[in-house]
């Protein structure tokens, strides 16, 4: 069970994160440049996988709001190097240079208005990687994605590169120090990340924020849906609209494109349903976990904190390109942006129309949870806050404005 929260909370963390993550400072620049220059060299670079094929473009395609699965036969999950499937569906890596290194930050629980400390930030779906370097070296080690044997290895395929002089003239390094070129690599590849590409705010949302655009009317009452807190309420989560943010109909918010992450990077349990198309859920005992599992959150957690009740709680993703992101959730089970709303207002009035029957009648709600994880999911913010027999939150006009309103988060790719 999860605990309601403040938008107004929320957005100034997003401020904070805005501050400490997206823009690159004067003096930085020259040498930032170069590494990003480099890095772009080495994101797009097939050679870098074991056997050669794969990069990190190749499920981060620059022509797909950094999106993508290798071509995997499973829309959800990508293929890797050696042909095996991954387990979790990727994420874009626009906008990602935005995200907070993981902590606990402290929040006040509406429910029980004591302030507590809460689980956010940090890169990947878990947020095990605090940094975008951090990340930058987990696919490239993956068994499952990159799969190269050694960071040496590594290094070796970049001095060997056609810009290998470059490698070399950027950052100084040489196959003799294999653990600090491995770590400069990845410095250039975040450096990269950091870049104006992945982070254009160059959708429609952002003209209608600026001035220049008109949202239609569908689109409007989609937003207004989508801020409401006794509709969507997602704003709650998918948060925005600057330091002090009103989510009431008609409130007050920023209108600086930057100020609209919509991600609190905070955890949440939704309780995708279970993809039977994923190899790994042959296994009916395999499921992802998600936060709980994540390597060294016990030592990071405060006193007192329960571990298991994060079971089933992925980071809130930000919803800019969403519409280029299908299949939706952590585990790719939901097939179009439409139904992905629609899970939102008719998952609990309507459990049977996401979950399997269970043995003796009723859906079997949660089902990608083990039993006793199923009481995590998230049953008290609106808009799944409702029992069946009770209207849902959102009606299917409001689930199509809503959906038309998403659309308008797409950047329009740089000219
Ligand atoms: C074979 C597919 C594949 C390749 C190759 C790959 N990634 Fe990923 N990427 C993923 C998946 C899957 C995730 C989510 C994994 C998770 O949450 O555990 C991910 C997550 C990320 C994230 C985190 C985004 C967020 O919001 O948390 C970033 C950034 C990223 N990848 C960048 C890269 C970079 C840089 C490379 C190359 C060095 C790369 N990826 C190579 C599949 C891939
Ligand atoms: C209580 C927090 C919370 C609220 C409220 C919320 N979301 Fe989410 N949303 C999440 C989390 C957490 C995920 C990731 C879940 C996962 O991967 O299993 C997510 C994922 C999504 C995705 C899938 C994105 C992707 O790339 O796969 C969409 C679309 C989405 N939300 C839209 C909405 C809309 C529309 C609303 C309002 C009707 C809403 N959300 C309300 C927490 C929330």
């Amino acid at each position: 069970m999860r605990n309601s929260r403040r938008p107004a909370w929320s957005a100034a963390f997003v401020a904070a994160a805005v501050a400490a993550g997206g823009v690159v400072s004067a003096n930085a620049g020259a040498e930032e440049d170069r590494l990003a220059e480099l890095g772009g060299k080495l994101f797009s670079d097939t050679r870098l996988s074991e056997p050669a094929g794969v990069a990190c473009a190749s499920c981060h395609d620059p022509k797909h709001a950094f999106l993508g699965v290798n071509g995997s036969r499973v829309p959800a999950v990508a293929r890797g190097a050696t042909g095996a499937l991954g387990v979790r569906k990727p994420p874009s890596a626009m906008y990602a240079s935005f995200t907070p290194p993981f902590g606990f930050i402290t929040k006040l629980n509406e429910t029980t208005h004591k302030r507590e400390k809460v689980p956010a930030g940090g890169q990947f779906r878990d947020g095990r990687a605090a940094t975008l370097e951090e990340q930058a070296a987990g696919p490239l080690l993956n068994p499952a994605e990159m799969n190269n044997p050694s960071k040496a290895a590594v290094v070796a395929k970049v001095l060997a590169g056609p810009y290998g002089d470059l490698a070399r003239a950027t950052l100084g390094i040489t196959i003799d120090n294999p653990e600090a070129a491995f770590a400069r690599i990845t410095q250039a590849i975040a450096a990269f990340e950091r870049a104006d590409a992945f982070h254009p705010f160059s959708s429609k949302f952002d003209d209608v924020m600026r001035g220049k655009a008109r949202f239609t009317p569908l689109e409007a009452e989609g937003f207004g849906l989508f801020k409401n807190p006794r509709k969507g309420n997602c704003l709650a989560c998918h948060a925005g609209g600057g330091p002090n943010p009103s989510s009431e109909p008609g409130g007050s918010q920023s209108h600086d494109p930057k100020d609209w992450l919509f991600t609190d990077f905070t955890y949440d349990t939704l309780g995708a349903p279970r993809n039977a198309a994923i190899p790994a859920n042959a296994n009916p005992d395999n499921y992802d976990l998600g936060l709980c599992r994540r390597e060294g959150l016990a030592a990071l957690a405060p006193k007192g904190f329960n571990i298991e009740s994060v079971c089933g709680a992925f980071k809130v993703p930000s919803l800019r390109n969403v519409a280029l992101a299908a299949p939706y959730f952590h585990n790719g089970s939901v097939a179009t942006l439409r139904e992905a709303v629609a899970f939102y207002a008719t998952r609990d009035t309507n459990p049977e129309r996401w979950y399997p029957k269970g043995a003796d009648g009723p859906a079997k709600k949660f089902d990608d949870l083990p039993e006793k994880h199923r009481s995590n999911a998230n049953t008290v913010e609106v808009p799944y806050d409702r029992r069946p027999g009770q209207k849902p939150r959102l009606d299917d006009h409001e689930i199509d404005a809503i959906t038309a309103f998403l659309q308008t988060l797409t950047d329009t790719p740089a000219r």
